[in-house]
């Protein structure tokens, strides 16, 4: 029986939440392991687009059950608001289908309080985060003064730890940052509130997934964001604050790395990246804005414009490499159809020195220029083609050049936002 990994093999926003409602038709679970709400995956059925900030991406499926692993930092609010409006939309009427574990981190109002005062203090510096508290809430977990899901529906434990946890911010919001410090009692009403409601959905993910393995389950590892942004793999410190790599999936969902038998990374035809940092191929010119608006490239979490740029072979070699990637998911070839000419970066030139391996050292990276491959575009539209015999000649020749560039085979791909505008080469769970 085959787990499958996905992850994003670059800067996050490659489609992964698409790629996993897709192959949730295949598997029995869907975890989600790492991240919060910074993350937004799209899912788009019919002419009905989904956006889960928390949910894995398989809810749209009945009877798949969705679990939230102990890797993931959960704001309650944005949960029970996600919760609200699937169930508007017709989804999730079985409350078993969706579990979270007991061992994931709150995301408490304070930890969005200071990473917006953070990054509104670093001026020139700031890492451009989501300011959704992810990383003040990672911090936290490592160090020792996490609050849990556990905390949140125990009410005594959870008002224990606030008054513990709470002056200690306070004083750096107020001090420090020069924010405004928090109110205990309507932090313990707001979130004693939430406890109440998001108490049926508690309960021992590691367990369920192990259990479902021993039982024969298919289980889909769902990633957010992408492997540069990963906390010690990414282009440091322009990342987010969590393990972001398909190793991963084993820590944040509570099972062994050898029950991790597929990994599949997705990535964009071209690349983009929302917030600071450096981006060898990004192109500010009118080919950027025109990437940006046939890709629609603006973030699904924060509305952000996405900078644009060419695909850069030797950043995806290097995913490829830290996820240990089985294959590939290139998404959005359609954006690409007008284009007469489409590069490609195979190598960086570093102070006249050819670069086949991403640089380790993010100083070497910002002074990185990329050397482009030029192929043919193939000017029509893919995006109802059904089959890869559907696909034009020069669109072949674009993806056999990027598996030859990144030695990983392509096993899907994907010519439009809906689930039906994806062409499915192989199936990942197969035995
Ligand atoms: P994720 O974070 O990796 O799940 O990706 P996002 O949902 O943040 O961003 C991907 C965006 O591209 C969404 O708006 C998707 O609906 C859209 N999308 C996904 N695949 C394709 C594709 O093949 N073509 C086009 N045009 N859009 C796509
Ligand atoms: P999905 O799962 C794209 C980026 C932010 C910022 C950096 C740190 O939708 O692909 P954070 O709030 O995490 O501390 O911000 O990481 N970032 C993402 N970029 N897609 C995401 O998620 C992202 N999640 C975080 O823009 O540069
Ligand atoms: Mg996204």
């Amino acid at each position: 029986m085959a787990n499958v990994v996905i992850v994003g093999s670059q800067w996050g926003d490659e489609g992964k939440g698409k790629v996993v409602d897709i192959y949730t038709e295949y598997a029995d679970q869907v975890v989600r392991f790492q991240g919060g709400n910074n993350a937004g995956h799209t899912l788009v059925v019919g002419n009905e687009k989904t956006v889960l900030h928390l949910i894995p991406s398989g809810i749209l499926h009945k009877g798949k059950q969705c679990l939230i692993g102990n890797g993931v930092v959960l704001d309650p609010q944005v949960f029970l608001q996600e919760i609200e409006n699937l169930k508007q939309k017709g989804y999730l009427q079985d409350d078993a289908q969706l579990v979270i574990d007991s061992n994931a981190h709150v995301i408490m109002p304070y930890h969005k309080a200071i990473d917006i005062a953070r990054e509104q203090k670093s001026g020139a510096r700031k890492i451009g985060t989501t300011g959704r508290g992810i990383g003040p809430t990672y911090e936290d977990k490592i160090g020792r003064r996490g609050i849990r899901i556990a905390d949140l529906v125990n009410p005594e434990s959870f008002a224990c730890k606030v008054r513990e946890f709470l002056p200690e911010k306070n004083f750096l919001l107020e001090k420090y940052l020069g924010g405004t410090p928090l109110d205990e009692a309507a932090i313990l009403e707001e979130y004693n509130a939430y406890g109440r409601i998001l108490a049926k959905y508690v309960g021992n993910t590691s367990l369920l997934v192990n259990q479902g393995i021993a039982a024969g389950n298919k289980v889909l590892f769902e990633g957010a964001q992408g492997c540069l942004l990963d906390i010690d793999h990414g282009t440091y410190p322009y990342v987010t604050s969590s393990s972001t790599v398909a190793g991963s999936a084993s820590i944040g969902a509570g099972t062994g790395p050898r029950f991790l038998d597929q990994v599949i990374g997705i990535s964009k035809a071209y690349i983009t990246r929302v917030g600071e940092g450096p981006f060898p191929t990004e192109l500010h010119g009118d080919m950027g804005q025109r990437l940006r608006e046939a890709g629609n490239e603006f973030g699904s979490t924060t509305g952000r414009p996405r900078r644009c740029g060419w695909f850069d072979a030797v950043a995806l070699r290097y995913a490829v490499r830290t996820s240990g990637m089985t294959g590939l998911a290139i998404t959005k070839m359609d954006v690409l159809n007008d284009l007469a000419t489409i590069k490609l970066c195979t190598a960086y030139d570093y102070q006249r020195q050819r670069l086949d391996e991403f640089p380790n050292d993010l100083e070497i990276l910002k002074q990185c220029t990329p050397v482009y491959e030029e192929v043919d575009g193939w000017q029509s539209d893919l995006s109802e083609a059904k089959c890869y015999e559907d696909l034009p000649e020069k669109a072949k020749d674009y993806l056999r050049k990027l598996e030859e560039v990144t030695g990983c085979p392509v096993i899907l791909i994907s010519v439009g936002p809906r689930r039906d505008q994806t062409i499915q080469l192989e199936n990942p769970f197969k035995d």
